[in-house]
Parts: C-alpha cells; sequence; structure tokens
C-alpha cells in the first residue's frame, strides 16, 4: 500500500512526523540514484513551502539537524546549496533555544490513492469534503524529559485511532469515555467521526491543557468533546457507551485499581476497547490475571494486516515500525 505514494508525499509525510535526518538521508539516496543531494534539497523545499509546514512548523532543533543534514550531503557530494535550504538553515541557528522541548507533528489519514490530490496541493489542516481523510497536527514533547508520557505519541493510540476510523458506527453518536487520554488523538477523531460525546480524561494536568491544545489546533473544540481530570486511584465509572484507552497498561502498579475501575464501566452497561502495545510479557500476563480474577475476560480482536484496511494512518512511522507488537482488546464479563 504505502509504496503507492509517490517520493514526494513520503518524504511530506515523514518530515511532518519529524523523521530522524538521518532516515531522510537514508531514503534519499535509495529513491534519488542520480544526483541525489540536488532531489533532496528539493524534496525538502517543498516540505519547507507546504502550508501545513508554515501554520504548525516542527520545532527549531529538529529543522536545524534536518537542514545541517541536507547541507552535508550536498557538500560530500560536491554540490551547490541551493538558497531554499541555505536561507532557512542560518536562519534555524539564529533563533533562541527557548521552546525546542516541543514541537508540532502532523499525520495523515485515508486512502493513500487520493493523498497527493488532497493534501500535496495546499488543502491544508481539515478533512477532505466527500472523503474520509484528513490531517491531525499535534503539539508533542520532543524527548521524553519533557512533560509527562502523555504528552507524546503513542503506537497504540494510532493503532485504535485506525481502528475507530474503520468502525465510525461504533462512536457516532455514542456517549465514549477515554482513560488516560494524553495528547488527544482519539479526541480529534471521535470529534471528526460524529461521537455524540466525548469525556476525554488524563490524571496529569499539563497533559490535559496540551490535549485542550490540540483540540483546539484540530478544530474539534466544542460542547459534545469535554477534557476532564480523572485519577484512576480515586475516581468511578461514569455513564457511557464505549470506553477506550490507549497505552495505558505499559505499569501494572495502578491495575489493582485500574482494573475494577474497567470492571465498573463494564457492569454500567460500557463496551470496553483497550489497545496495547506489548513491551513486557509479565506486564500484561498481570493484567490478564486480574481481568480474570475479577470476573472479566479480555477478548483479542487484533487485525494483523493493514492492508485491507480502507483508511490508514499513511506512513505512520510508529505504526510501521510497532504493529507486530500491538493488541486491541474487548474487555466483558466473563459471562458473557
Ligand atoms: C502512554 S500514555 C498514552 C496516551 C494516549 N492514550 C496515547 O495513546 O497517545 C499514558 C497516559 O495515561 C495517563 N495515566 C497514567 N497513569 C494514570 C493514572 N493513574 N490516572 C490517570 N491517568 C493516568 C498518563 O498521564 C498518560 O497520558
Amino acid at each position: 500500500m504505502y509504496s503507492e505514494l509517490c517520493i514526494e508525499d513520503r518524504f511530506l509525510l515523514r518530515f511532518w512526523q519529524c523523521e530522524r535526518p538521518s532516515e531522510l538521508v537514508k531514503l534519499a539516496k535509495v529513491q534519488f540514484k542520480h544526483e541525489p543531494s540536488f532531489n533532496f534539497q528539493e524534496a525538502i523545499r517543498k516540505c519547507l513551502d507546504h502550508p501545513l509546514t508554515k501554520q504548525f512548523p516542527p520545532g527549531t532543533a529538529y529543522l536545524r539537524k534536518l537542514l545541517k543534514e541536507v547541507v552535508l550531503l550536498a557538500e560530500s557530494e560536491g554540490s551547490e546549496v541551493t538558497e531554499d535550504i541555505a536561507t532557512p538553515y542560518s536562519e534555524t541557528l539564529l533563533q533562541p533555544e527557548q521552546d525546542e522541548g516541543w514541537t508540532y507533528k502532523s499525520f495523515c489519514y485515508g486512502d493513500p490513492h487520493v493523498f497527493s490530490q488532497h493534501f500535496w496541493r495546499g488543502r491544508g489542516n481539515s478533512p477532505c469534503p466527500g472523503v474520509q481523510g484528513g490531517s491531525i497536527t499535534l503539539r508533542l514533547a520532543q524527548n521524553l524529559f519533557e512533560g509527562s508520557t502523555g504528552c507524546h505519541e503513542w503506537e497504540a493510540g494510532f493503532f485504535l485511532a485506525e481502528y475507530l476510523l474503520n468502525h465510525p458506527d461504533l462512536v457516532k453518536g455514542k456517549r465514549v469515555l477515554e482513560l488516560g487520554c494524553g495528547a488527544g488523538l482519539l479526541g480529534v477523531i471521535l470529534q471528526r467521526l460524529g461521537v455524540g460525546s466525548a469525556c476525554l480524561t488524563d490524571g496529569d494536568d499539563q497533559t490535559l491543557r496540551n490535549c485542550l491544545h490540540n483540540l483546539h489546533i484540530n478544530g474539534a473544540e466544542g460542547p459534545a468533546i469535554q477534557v476532564k481530570h480523572m485519577q484512576w486511584e480515586d475516581c468511578h465509572a461514569e455513564p457511557c457507551d464505549i470506553l477506550l484507552g490507549a497505552d495505558i497498561l505499559y505499569d501494572p502498579e495502578p491495575f489493582p485499581v485500574l482494573v475494577p475501575l474497567i470492571g465498573e464501566f463494564v457492569r454500567a452497561g460500557a463496551e470496553i476497547y483497550i489497545c496495547t502495545k506489548i513491551r513486557q510479557g509479565a506486564t500484561f500476563a498481570a493484567f490478564h490475571q486480574l481481568v480474570q480474577d475479577t470476573g472479566l475476560r479480555a477478548e483479542n480482536i487484533t487485525c494483523r494486516s493493514r492492508d485491507s484496511l480502507p483508511v490508514q494512518f499513511l506512513e505512520c512511522l510508529p505504526l510501521q515500525h510497532q504493529h507486530q507488537e500491538l493488541v486491541m482488546h474487548r474487555v466483558c464479563c466473563s459471562a458473557a
């Protein structure tokens, strides 16, 4: 599927996700066998000129590293560095180092066949009319020292978002609550899929502020989408039809409160969808044991093949690299 995207689109998608500059150089060397430096400079110029880049630029630190790599490649080939690269590179060198811990990243979803027509020519940040596709921009911490885990992008979030995009009836018109909402990816998707109401919850205040910002820049604010502080250790189930959680099982410490909380939601009639990246088998086994002990059942509904999905996150680095370690569970009463 991905190979159907043209090379400019692949650069653009990876650039918006702040792909490591060294990886972009590798891609340029493979793709542009003829004059890699000239073509690489041209591809990066197009990325810099795109309206979405101008609206939500990557952090200065990223741009500086990337443009340096572009210049180094040109120098190694004895090629001239064009003004389109030299000027922004010198600008990044002059910029103060503040705010370097944060960046915007944009992610696109849809059908790879329609990507170019709808985004390359600058349609910007809104979903295309008549096409189930769009771009989502998130402000994210660039390294694990800034913000909590909720200020980063996580593979499981994309996996669950992709699931919802391909099963829109699951949430359309429904009351949805999310545990550990992080940067707000699912909130934006839920708003675009016409959720009845969504309550995005997290225990970390900085994460909630960042989530609100991300809802705002994606035009996903509104009475239907609520953002709320909710610490698993001191809360109870609230009325909802669907409960979502992406990458909330990485630490076993809160399991003794989290699993009974999930049980409360199940018994109140909610359908539960939890997507997890398996990092440690033992952590996951502990979750399963507690689920059983609480009278619940976690049914594995992971779809292994993404190729047949009509709507995909395009060239999505987290999903491409980590797909095999992601699992999706529907949790219900063991008697069900
Ligand atoms: C790994 S992040 C995943 C964020 C988001 N779901 C995603 O997939 O991008 C885990 C999230 O759970 C939240 N969290 C962790 N422990 C929590 C707790 N005890 N109560 C409430 N939220 C918690 C964190 O603040 C963080 O936002």
